[in-house]
Order: C-alpha cells, then sequence, then structure tokens
C-alpha cells in the first residue's frame, strides 16, 4: 500500500520506561509521528494495562467483545499495553513504530502464536502454520505463483465470478449478501488456485472447505487433539470433510504430476507451486515442493483466501448500504471505466481508485486479520520493558486502525483517508490489513484487485440497503477473522443505467 515516499523528515522518539531508562531510536517518517506514549504499571517490571478482576467484575470482559476490549485497551493505556490472561503476559502494541519492530527487526524473537501452533493438526506446515527456515523456503517457492504479471490474468477470473453471482439476484428482495461473499471468494480462489471452473467441483470443494471450517475453532481449544479423537458423530462429520478435503486435493496433485510435460501451462496457483524451483536450496535433495508441503500449502491457500476476502467485501458492501452517497460515487465510477455492460479486467483495476478505497475504509473499520498474534521464544527489550519467553505478543489491527492519532473522528467512514495524498502521510503501520516484513500477505496484490473489481461490478446495476428493522450497529464476531455475526441481509434494487 506504502511503497513510494518523497521525501523523509526524521523523527527522533525517546521510549522511556518507569525507571527512567531512556532508549534513543531514530525513524524515518514523512511525517513526524506522535512520541511513543508508554505509561508504566502498578507494578514497575510491566507498563499499563487493565486488571482482569475489574473487567469481570464490572460485566465489561463478557458485554464486549476481544476486539472492543483491546480497542478500549489501547485507548486507556497508550501503546505499549500488558496483562495477564490464563496464566501468560500479554503484551499489546499500538503504535505503528512498535508494530514495524515487531513485524520486522524483533521477529526473530517471535514463533507462531498457540492457535496457529494448534492448527498445524490440521492446515499442516503451510505458509501461515511454519517456522523458519521452512517458511522461508515456502515462500520462494510460492511468491512467483502471487508476482503481478500473474495474477493480472486472474482479473477476468474474479469479474466473471461476480457476474455470475450477481445474475442470480432479484431485485426488490433481500438476501444475505454474506453467503454470496463466501461463495464468490470461494470460487475465485478455487479457480486461480486449482483453474476448477465445473458447478459439481466447486460444490464438492465448498462443501469439504464448510467441513473444514467448522472444524476449525476446536483445532484451537487446549486439549484439541484429544478432542478430535472423541467417537461422536459431529467429531466424525467433521474429520470426513478434513478427509474430504485432503482427497480432493491430492487427487488433483496427482493429476497434474500425471500429466506430460509438455502439457500447456493451465496459469493457475498450482501449477505454479508444482513448477516451483529454488536456486538457494542446494542442500536439499529436491529443490522442489513435496506433494505432502503442496498439499499444506494448497489448504494454506484455500482457508486463508476464502474467509478473509469475503469478509472485507461484505463490511465493504455493509458500509456502501449505509452510506449512500459513497456508494453513489463508486455507481458513477464503475459506469465512468466499465459502460453499462462490459465487466472489468486487471487493466481497469488502477482506473477504479474509489472502489479501492473504499475497499481499504472497509478494511480499517473491519479489518478481516484484526489482531496479529506472536509467542515470545527468546527474552528481548520493549520500549525498557523485558519481554518474558512465552509471553503473548499482540498487534491488534482492528484497535490501531481506529486510533484518532492517525484517523481523526475514526469510527467515520470516509474512504478520502485513502487518496493517494493522504495514505503517502500516513506511517506505515498505522494501516497494516495485510501485516507486513517476512509474514507479510502473500497474496495481497490479488485481494486488492478482488475488492476493487467486485464492488464496481456490483455498484454499477445494483444499489444495496439495509432492511427495515435491520439493528442501528452492524454485530460483530472477531473469531479467526473478523465476520459479521448475523451474515449481510442487504435489499436490492436495479439502478436505471
Ligand atoms: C482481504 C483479504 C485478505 C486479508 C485482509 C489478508 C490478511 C493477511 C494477513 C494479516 C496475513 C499475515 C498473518 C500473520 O502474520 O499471522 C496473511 C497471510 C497470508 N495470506 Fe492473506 N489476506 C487476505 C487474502 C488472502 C488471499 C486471497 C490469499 C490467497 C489466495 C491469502 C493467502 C495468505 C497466505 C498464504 C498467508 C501466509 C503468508 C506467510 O506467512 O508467508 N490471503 N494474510
Amino acid at each position: 500500500m506504502h511503497r513510494s515516499r518523497t521525501h523523509f523528515t526524521p523523527t527522533k522518539l525517546h521510549l522511556i520506561s518507569e525507571e527512567g531508562r531512556a532508549t534513543p531510536r531514530v525513524y524515518t517518517h514523512l511525517v513526524p509521528l506522535p512520541p511513543l506514549d508508554v505509561r508504566p504499571g502498578r507494578d514497575p517490571r510491566y507498563p499499563a494495562g487493565p486488571a482482569f478482576l475489574p473487567r469481570i467484575l464490572s460485566g465489561e470482559a463478557f458485554r464486549s467483545t476481544s476486539a472492543d476490549l483491546m480497542l478500549s485497551s489501547a485507548r486507556q493505556h497508550g501503546d505499549l499495553v500488558h496483562y495477564r490472561a490464563f496464566g501468560r503476559h500479554i503484551y499489546q502494541l499500538n503504535h505503528p513504530d512498535l508494530i514495524r519492530d515487531f513485524m520486522t527487526t524483533d521477529s526473530i524473537h517471535h514463533h507462531r502464536n498457540v492457535v496457529m501452533q494448534r492448527a498445524r493438526t490440521v492446515l499442516g506446515n503451510g505458509l501461515l502454520t511454519s517456522e523458519e527456515p521452512l517458511h522461508m523456503r515456502q515462500r520462494r517457492l510460492a511468491q512467483p505463483a502471487f508476482h503481478r504479471d500473474r495474477i493480472a490474468g486472474y482479473g477476468i477470473v474474479i469479474s466473471d465470478a461476480a457476474a455470475r453471482m450477481t445474475s442470480a439476484w432479484q431485485p426488490g428482495t433481500t438476501r444475505d449478501l454474506h453467503a454470496d461473499m463466501l461463495e464468490l471468494a470461494l470460487r475465485i480462489v478455487g479457480k486461480c488456485l486449482f483453474d476448477l471452473d465445473h458447478l459439481d467441483n466447486i460444490e464438492a470443494v465448498a462443501s469439504a472447505v464448510d467441513s473444514f471450517m467448522s472444524f476449525l475453532p476446536l483445532a484451537f481449544l487446549p486439549f484439541s487433539q484429544t478432542i478430535q479423537r472423541l467417537p461422536v458423530p459431529s467429531m466424525r462429520r467433521l474429520q470426513r470433510g478434513k478427509l474430504h478435503l485432503d482427497t480432493l486435493i491430492n487427487r488433483m496433485i496427482a493429476e497434474r504430476r500425471a500429466e506430460p510435460a509438455d502439457a500447456p501451462d493451465r496459469g493457475d496457483l498450482l501449477s505454479m507451486l508444482l513448477a516451483a524451483t529454488d536456486p538457494e536450496d542446494t542442500a536439499a535433495a529436491s529443490n522442489q515442493m513435496s506433494d505432502r508441503q503442496i498439499h499444506d500449502e494448497c489448504v494454506t491457500i484455500l482457508l486463508a483466501g476464502h474467509e478473509t476476502t469475503a469478509n472485507a467485501l461484505s463490511f465493504a458492501l455493509y458500509l456502501l448500504a449505509v452510506h449512500p452517497e459513497a456508494q453513489q460515487q463508486l455507481h458513477t465510477e464503475a459506469i465512468a471505466v466499465l459502460g453499462p455492460t462490459r465487466n472489468p479486467s486487471a487493466a481497469d483495476y488502477p482506473n477504479l481508485p474509489f472502489a479501492t478505497q473504499v475497499f481499504a475504509e472497509a478494511m480499517r473499520l473491519y479489518p478481516p486479520v484484526w489482531v496479529t498474534a506472536r509467542s515470545c521464544i527468546s527474552s528481548y527489550q520493549i520500549a525498557g520493558y523485558t519481554i518474558p519467553v512465552g509471553a503473548a505478543l499482540l498487534a491488534p489491527q482492528f484497535a490501531v486502525h481506529r486510533d484518532e492519532r492517525f484517523f481523526p473522528d475514526p469510527d467515520r467512514f470516509d474512504p478520502s483517508r485513502f487518496t493517494p495524498e493522504r495514505k503517502a502521510a500516513l506511517p506505515r503501520y498505522a494501516y497494516f490489513p495485510f501485516a507486513g516484513g517476512g509474514r507479510q500477505c502473500i497474496a495481497e496484490g490479488l485481494a486488492w484487485m478482488e475488492g476493487a473489481l467486485t464492488l464496481a461490478t456490483i455498484a454499477r446495476v445494483w444499489r444495496l440497503t439495509l432492511p427495515p428493522n435491520a439493528p442501528a450497529k452492524l454485530a460483530i464476531n472477531p473469531a479467526i477473522s473478523l465476520r459479521p455475526r448475523h451474515g449481510l441481509p442487504l435489499h436490492l434494487d436495479l439502478r436505471a443505467i
């Protein structure tokens, strides 16, 4: 997002701890960042933070979601917040410079968080769950599949899928657009990853992914491996879902392996993963991925690319429905660029800046990955405080994206925050829906294009409004990703074009 900077103003920050230790660091920013606001806690060994018991007793812990609690902690206790939960030290980082160190230089002190570690039982050792050095090798192998030239070919996939979805919509009706966005995102990732076209195949993948998704939260429970072995019907059904998905993916890998070497390139991600070689990998027996590794990467990409994008699109549609003026502006842009009937391609994406701004602002207010979490594996210091081994470190997109130091009137939907000029003035880690550093989302380019082309396809033809009796505030569910809690029922009307 924030690639080009034209001039820089160095700012000097002093990180001051309770005992008055000061660690000067020089950072370069286009505009000076507000100084770090790190406050001492009652116990001088830790920075300030909310006490667990009062929150329980006041009922706050039960009334709010975990995302709301992180937001209120940041607002009350400053840029580095400490609390304990379930016997663990937790450090919440709320300042762009702390987050930059967390994502980049300090990442050598981190492992995937407990949730991701447990998810290995279902996701295997794909990009999301693996540690270094495996992660770096896989990243080198998979990166070309997400190269800009490669994903340009997926523009048509996105707009075809969006056009097919909307052709089933009936004017004058209300339907759950979150369900539609989930199916759309799955179709797109299914086509981009496996070149899957046939409805049967898509439905088979959809139902396998569905069972798999309902299985996933279980994988995150402390005794998940024991629970998964329980001989109860729900467990059997969920295991069948996993087996089903594994079988489908393995069959596709085997079919591709069996194709002659001179078979035409299908242009999908799977063919890139199968062909990828790692020139730096001279020590390994093969510099290609094993079938097992490709399987794990496919499961990871299917799951990582499905719900995140669907949620971002759903929140964007909700925001458009409650901001008719923005919806009108997007409609005008879509008509000007595409005319009344032409489906967009990747070449249209740069000409849809307002669609991109709407998508960006939706991910500011409702970041699909609402917190990035890690476990500390070697003790180090943040702002003069020692982070113990085993501590959890959190960089909460949900809280930082609503920080009024960077986003005045932070709860207001305002896509103009992401015009090129205003975007360039934002500190890099004040806005990080795709994280950053070595773990930055590998498919960020694809996700931006998917967002803009889908929103333009919909807004060109349809007018979206909230149905009567819709609650004034959208309920959110900060689960594995941030979702609308009760789907997204929206009323549909055709525009006169
Ligand atoms: C709006 C949509 C999306 C958002 C907001 C998003 C966000 C993220 C974030 C924040 C991470 C880093 C997670 C962490 O460090 O713990 C990540 C990683 C990843 N994402 Fe996405 N993502 C999106 C779409 C996609 C799509 C469409 C795909 C695939 C087709 C994808 C594949 C991945 C993969 C494989 C990783 C792991 C990268 C690594 O660790 O090297 N994502 N994503």
